[in-house]
């Protein structure tokens, strides 16, 4: 959970009595984008930002639905600030993001004191539908709870982004999400469902938005897809005589987009979430190999090490075939780094399937892990037809067992860096050291090193002289 990073201040960066919006984001760094953007429409709209839930006159909660979990948290906030709405009843409390795409008018039955429900594709549309909302309270027609809330959870409109009179605050890092939805149907996932089809966005409005970002101060970009290497496979195939991309049949192709940003002056490096391996292409280990701003890391996730989990999973590809890809694309760029997410205690996975992934784990030699228990959530086709049969103190101990490996596998290929000289971007202070600056080798790695400030959002060469499982601490070179 993260709250955000806007301060109290109007456009101009002055103190102001404007409203307050304060927003709370669950889940993946697609929420966070689309939390910063929510604020964005607020500040045009002349509010401020709060860091303070307690001053704020409007909460919005930014909500996940991958696991359970995450919803669970979420009404377990939302009765949290029952008590702060009881307390101020002008206070306006809505709910956007993938739970309240998935489950709509369920927010308002569970939290009765909600005033707002926004799905995954009108969130821009909050200013104006808490305005509504306070019309609404003051209308004597309107006496009924019910009347007064609203539901904006249309899954089938367009989200466009404009954000040249937004004021960014947000540091040197920013996210990008370069395309939404997404259109495999893995059995065990909700995102489909929450996110809706894939809709990418067109290169030049991307290349638009980088370029306000980096006149804003910002040097690093994350671009964002549920698949994002499947940029611009929604795109209509160019007609004769339009001009022709990198992409499947002359379409534009995230390797088109890496082209463009490569040559956005100002704009220091370009990182990648999340890669799906049916996408992985020729091209685009090329654009990885011919643009030096793009990070050497690809979050690639495996899910299994087992085929028949795979296939019950519907990933898509086979272990064989995943490998194939790994091969192209270190064949293209020797040095990548990988990572990977994993189910464990998928339905029906086996000693034998859990160890083929420890084994996959270990044999592709993925540097960053993420491991989730299976969830089984409802209406996503392993919910519907397998039996959740792996009992939870085996999931547990799964769990423990990759995040073990994983620890061992990452502390290999960090120190494999130790007494090499590695190019990093310096991106902050470190709070716990002075005089340390923290950053990422071009690898995707996290380093520390001993510099001055005057290094920071700087390229600069580190010999690496230490490795953790999680990162690497050296001396500056130059
Ligand atoms: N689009 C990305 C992942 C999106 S969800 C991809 O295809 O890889 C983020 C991660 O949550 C997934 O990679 C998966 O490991 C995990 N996840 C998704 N649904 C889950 C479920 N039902 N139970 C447990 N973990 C799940
Ligand atoms: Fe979910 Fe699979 Fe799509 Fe990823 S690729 S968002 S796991 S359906
Ligand atoms: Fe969660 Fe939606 Fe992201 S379900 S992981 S917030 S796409």
């Amino acid at each position: 959970m993260t709250t955000t990073r806007f301060q109290s201040q109007n456009q101009t960066g002055a103190l102001t009595d404007a409203p307050k919006v304060h927003v709370v984001t669950f889940g993946c760094q697609m929420n966070k984008y689309d939390s910063m953007l929510a604020e964005g429409r607020f500040i045009a709209k002349g509010y401020s930002t709060t860091a303070s839930m307690d001053e704020a006159d409007v909460v919005l909660f930014n909500t996940c639905s991958v696991r359970d979990h995450a919803e669970e948290r979420t009404y377990s906030w939302l009765g949290e600030i029952k008590r702060e709405k009881e307390r101020r009843p002008g206070l306006v409390i809505g709910v956007m993001g993938c739970m309240a795409q998935r489950v709509e008018e369920e927010v308002f039955r569970r939290a009765g004191h909600v005033d707002l429900v926004v799905g995954t594709r009108e969130f821009q549309r909050l200013p104006e539908l808490v305005a509504e909302v306070r019309e609404r309270r003051l209308d004597p027609n309107l006496s009924g709870k019910h009347e007064r809330r609203i539901l904006a959870t249309d899954g089938a409109v367009e989200v466009e982004v404009d954000r040249s009179d937004e004021t960014w605050t947000g540091g040197s890092h920013a996210f990008l999400a370069v395309m939404r939805g997404c259109d495999l149907s893995c059995t065990y996932c909700i995102v489909p469902a929450t996110r809706g089809r894939v809709k990418s966005r067109p290169i030049e409005s991307l290349v638009q938005e980088a370029r306000w970002l980096v006149e804003q101060g910002v040097q690093v970009i994350t671009l964002l897809g549920q698949t994002v290497n499947s940029y611009g496979e929604d795109f209509p195939a160019p007609a004769d005589g339009e001009e022709q991309f990198r992409g499947r049949q002359g379409r534009p192709s995230l390797a088109d987009l890496l082209h463009e940003l490569q040559q956005v002056e100002g704009l220091a490096r370009i990182r990648l979430i999340t890669l799906h391996p049916a996408y992985v292409t020729r091209e685009l280990a090329e654009a990885i190999r011919d643009c030096g701003k793009v990070d050497r890391f690809l979050p690639l996730p495996a899910q299994a090490g087992s085929d028949p989990i795979l296939k019950a999973m519907k990933r898509g590809y086979t272990l064989d075939l995943y490998r194939r890809r790994i091969e192209l694309l270190r064949s293209i760029v020797p040095d990548i780094e990988l990572g990977s997410d994993w189910i464990v205690g998928f339905p029906g996975e086996s000693e034998e399937d859990f160890a083929g992934s420890e084994a996959f784990l270990e044999e592709i030699g993925f540097v960053v892990n993420y491991i989730f228990k299976y969830d089984p959530r409802p209406t996503t086709r392993s919910a519907e037809s397998l039996s959740d049969d792996i009992p939870e103190e085996v999931k547990k101990e799964r769990n423990r067992r990759l995040l073990d490996l994983s620890a061992r596998v990452g502390l290999r290929r960090t120190s494999s860096y130790v007494g090499r000289e590695v190019q990093a971007f310096l991106e902050s202070r470190s709070d716990r050291r002075e005089g340390t600056l923290l950053g990422r080798t071009i690898h995707g790695l996290p380093v520390s090193v001993a510099a001055g400030d005057e290094w920071l959002g700087r390229l600069s060469t580190v010999l690496i002289k230490e490795a953790t499982a999680f990162g690497m601490s050296g001396e500056l070179r130059g």
